[in-house]
C-alpha cells in the first residue's frame, strides 16, 4: 500500500498526465503487494498480484471494467467470491488518480437490490461495466445477473447521476429475449451504446442500446463463441478480445476485428492470437475482462489488457483471485495486437506502441 509520500507522488503524476518528460523523473512505488515479490521501482503492475486500497484492504473488483470521470480512473468489478457456488455479494467501485493508488468508493450495488428475478436470492453478479450516457446524464451499470446455477442468464441494470452512486435499480431482463451469459457494455466514438454478450454460450451477440441505454434493440452483429468480451477501437478498426469457455480455468485468448464504421452490421475477421509467447496458451494464466485505452503524454494511446487470474493458487481458489494487467501493443510487422507478458513498467515506456 502506498503511504503519504507515494500519494503525493500520485497527485503529482495526475497533474503531469503521464507526460514522458515528468515520467522520467518519477519513481513508481509498489502498490501491488499481495502474493508477489516487491515490484521494481519503475513497475506499475506485476501480473498475478492484488493491489491494496488506501485503507489497507485488498482491491476486490473482478471481471471488471474501467471508466474515466472527474479526472480519475474508476475501476468497477465483482466483490470477492464466496461459497461453493463462487458468487459475489456486491459490485465494488474504486477510484484512482494514476492506476496505482486505489480508494474504495463503496459497494455500489448489492444482491439485495436485485428485483424481478424469477428465482430467490442469492444471485450471481458478474462482469459489471459502467457507461456514461451523455444524453440522460446518467451512469448506467450493467452486469450479468443469474442464479448461482446459471438457471436464469440475464442482464441487470441500475443507474445513477453520480458514478459513485447511489444506484437506483432499473430492471433485470434477457436482452432481445435471449439467454445472456458473460457480457460487456461499450460506448463507441459516436456515442452509441452497445451490449455485447455470450448468447446462450453459442456466440457473442452485439446489440445497440436504446438512447437511454436501458434496453437493447435487437442483435445486429454476430461474433464468434467466446467469453470475457472486451471491445476497443484503434483508429478506423474496432477490435473484440475474448477468451474461450473453460469455466474458471484459463485458455487461449482470441482477437477479432472489423473495419465497419458502426458495430451494427459489422463482420468480424479473426486476427492472430494476441498471446503467443511462453504462457500464451493460458493467456498468461488469465481471462480477459476489459481493454483500457490510456492516453500517454505524447498523444499516443497505450491499450491495457485487463484480465483476471481466477485460480492462481490452484483449482478452487477463485475466492482469492488476482489480476493480470499487461500492455496490448500493435503486433510488430503485422496485423492485430500482442499482449506483452512480464512486469508492466511505467506506461510511458510504451509510447507509440514501443516495446521497452
Ligand atoms: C467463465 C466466465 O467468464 C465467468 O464470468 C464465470 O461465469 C465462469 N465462467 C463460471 O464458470
Amino acid at each position: 500500500m502506498w503511504g503519504e509520500r507515494e500519494a503525493t507522488r500520485a497527485r503529482w503524476m495526475v497533474r503531469c498526465r503521464w507526460s514522458p518528460v515528468f515520467a522520467a523523473a518519477l519513481v513508481l512505488s509498489c502498490a501491488w503487494c499481495a502474493h508477489a515479490a516487491p515490484s521494481p521501482e519503475d513497475t506499475l503492475f506485476i501480473p498475478g498480484t492484488v493491489p491494496y486500497d488506501t485503507k489497507g484492504n485488498k482491491v476486490e473488483a473482478h471481471g471488471g471494467g474501467m471508466l474515466q470521470a472527474n479526472g480519475l480512473y474508476y475501476w468497477v468489478g465483482e466483490g470477492a467470491k464466496y461459497s461453493a457456488s463462487i458468487i459475489s455479494k456486491s459490485i465494488n467501485l474504486y477510484s484512482s488518480p494514476d492506476l496505482a493508488t486505489w480508494t474504495f468508493e463503496g459497494a455500489i450495488l448489492t444482491g439485495d437490490q436485485i428485483k424481478g428475478m424469477p428465482f430467490p436470492a442469492p444471485y450471481r453478479i458478474e462482469r459489471p461495466k459502467i457507461l456514461w450516457n451523455a444524453q440522460t446524464q446518467h451512469y448506467v451499470l450493467f452486469f450479468h445477473c443469474d442464479t448461482p446455477e446459471f438457471a436464469y442468464p440475464a442482464v441487470g441494470i441500475a443507474r445513477s447521476q453520480n458514478i459513485t452512486g447511489p444506484y437506483t435499480w432499473v430492471r433485470v431482463f434477457k436482452p432481445d429475449g435471449e439467454d445472456s451469459y458473460d457480457m460487456t457494455a461499450y460506448v463507441d466514438t459516436d456515442g452509441t451504446g452497445y451490449l455485447i454478450r455470450s448468447v446462450g454460450n453459442v456466440f457473442l451477440g452485439i446489440s445497440a442500446l436504446t438512447s437511454d441505454f436501458l434496453d437493447t434493440t435487437g442483435i445486429c452483429s454476430w461474433g464468434p463463441r467466446g467469453e470475457g468480451p472486451a471491445l476497443f477501437r484503434a483508429g478506423d478498426m474496432s477490435y473484440m478480445l475474448m477468451s474461450g469457455l473453460t469455466g474458471w480455468s484459463p485458455n487461449p485468448a482470441a482477437l477479432v476485428s472489423t473495419v465497419a464504421p458502426r458495430l451494427c452490421g459489422a463482420w468480424w475477421v479473426r486476427q492472430p492470437n494476441p498471446a503467443t509467447t511462453e504462457g500464451g496458451n493460458t493467456t498468461f494464466n488469465s481471462q480477459s475482462t476489459a481493454v483500457l485505452p490510456l492516453k500517454l503524454g505524447d498523444g499516443s494511446t497505450l491499450f491495457i489488457y485487463m484480465g483476471d487470474r481466477w485460480n492462481f493458487q490452484g483449482p478452487g481458489s477463485t475466492y482469492n483471485a488476482s489480476y493480470v494487467w499487461l500492455p496490448l501493443l500493435p503486433r510488430s510487422g503485422g496485423q492485430g495486437f500482442q499482449i506483452l507478458n512480464g512486469p508492466f513498467k511505467d506506461p510511458n515506456v510504451y509510447t507509440d506502441g514501443r516495446r521497452p
